[in-house]
């Protein structure tokens, strides 16, 4: 079989690392056919063969393209992902797949009127990968937890110098990013907490603004998301703490998860939380619990295994584990938490996304932010511990 033909626009960061993963042969039955960025120095380091293009819309009319993976900046997800969706290409799109709920909409409608069925729409969301989180989804799935009561995940690793948001002028702003931590860094964590927890029914959060960095987006978070069920989570997240935390922890009725660093614990109950609470006859008792050893072996296959799971659904049907289709979901948690900082209340979901947009509108409207930019070479293997 001919190996699948990528176009890839937007040869930064992380464009350039999708791009070494293909010519380099991490990911099987894939070639990079043609490359589009803005920046005439960023095509200059592709290989001389390679055709360049200037114009995201020429390389997806050029014919020698049949996917097309996007890590440009934010807002340009959503547009060029229409464009590439009606001429009829496989799409990889990065996180997150637009900057607000309207824009998911209207490229995920592009999606469903495809011109050709076969067409295959994903979203890197390489954490899918990681076998904690796939092993706490099985864990739900298959009941062995039971209903869920509290959710706590503090993700406060993604600690980022003021350099970094010089770095491109886009980052860190309304109008060139459309947010903050919950744009660009959790996209992540948000798309694994509705994957594993389902649509919550209430979100409220207090996001504050350039907290830590010179900076007019949210760069700090506290979230409490409420379900159907009566359980919740709370989500805190910042890019202005070092050394930071990562750990997800779950109260189930049959049972508490916990991950992070150290791996994934499962402190699983002799009998369920409510059923000991009404049965039990001793007034200081607890049910027995066992520690559950859950061997995990690293972090999985990130972002390499997204593109080599994309190239497998595209030409054998193996089915694709980060839909893009489900991008909305992240795009709207962030949106919610922004909503309710916004309005200084719980924002009930679905999440009322012109509500959002006007919102949003306004912020860039009335953007009086100087954006200071730098030029910085980012080292691929510092890129890859950070993500
Ligand atoms: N999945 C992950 O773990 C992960 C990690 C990092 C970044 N990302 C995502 O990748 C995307 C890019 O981030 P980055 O850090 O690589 O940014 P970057 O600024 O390093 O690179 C963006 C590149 O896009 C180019 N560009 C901008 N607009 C363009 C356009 N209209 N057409 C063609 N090229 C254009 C710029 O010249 C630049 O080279 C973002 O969406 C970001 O959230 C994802």
């Amino acid at each position: 079989m001919n190996p699948l033909k990528f176009g890839i626009v937007g040869l930064g960061n992380m464009g350039t690392q999708h791009y070494h993963s293909i010519t380099q042969q991490f990911v099987q039955r894939a070639e990079v056919t043609a490359v589009c960025d803005l920046d005439s120095g960023r095509l200059s380091k592709v290989s001389p063969e390679i055709p360049c293009f200037s114009d995201s819309l020429e390389m997806i009319e050029s014919e020698l393209i049949e996917a097309l993976i996007i890590a440009t900046p934010h807002y340009d997800h959503s547009t060029i992902g229409e464009a590439a969706m009606k001429s009829g290409l496989h799409l990889l799109v990065e996180k997150p797949i637009a900057v607000h709920k309207n824009a998911c909409q209207q490229l995920i409608n592009s999606y469903e009127k495809r011109p050709r069925q076969e067409q295959v729409f994903c979203a890197m969301f390489n954490q899918r990968t990681d076998p904690r989180y796939q092993r706490i989804r099985e864990m739900i799935g298959n009941g062995v937890l039971g209903e869920l009561r509290r959710m706590n995940w503090i993700i406060t690793d993604w600690f980022r110098p003021d350099i970094y948001y010089r770095s491109g002028g886009w980052r860190a702003t309304w109008r060139g990013e459309g947010g903050g931590v919950l744009l660009n860094q959790c996209p992540h964590q948000l798309d694994l907490l509705w994957w594993l927890f389902g649509k919550p029914s209430q979100v409220w959060a207090q996001c504050r603004f350039g907290k830590w960095h010179d900076i007019e987006v949210e760069d700090d978070v506290t979230a409490l998301l409420t379900y159907e069920n009566g359980a919740t989570c709370s989500f805190i997240t910042t890019t202005g703490e070092t050394p930071g935390t990562n750990r997800l922890e779950i109260v189930a009725e049959n049972g508490t998860v916990i991950a992070d660093e150290s791996g994934l614990r499962l402190f699983k109950n002799s009998i369920s939380i409510s059923e000991f609470c009404r049965s039990t006859d001793q007034p200081f008792g607890k049910p027995t619990v066992e520690e559950v050893k859950i061997p995990i072996d690293g972090k999985g296959s990130q972002h390499r295994g997204i593109l080599q799971n994309f190239v497998d659904n595209v030409l054998d049907q193996t089915p694709l584990l980060a839909p893009a289709t489900e991008g909305i979901h992240s795009v709207e948690l962030a949106n919610a938490m922004l909503l309710s900082t916004f309005e200084n209340q719980s924002v009930r979901m679905p999440l009322d996304g012109d509500r959002y947009w006007r919102h949003l509108e306004q912020r860039i409207a009335n953007s009086s932010y100087k954006k200071k930019t730098v030029t910085v070479a980012v080292n691929a293997a510092d890129m890859n511990k950070s993500y």
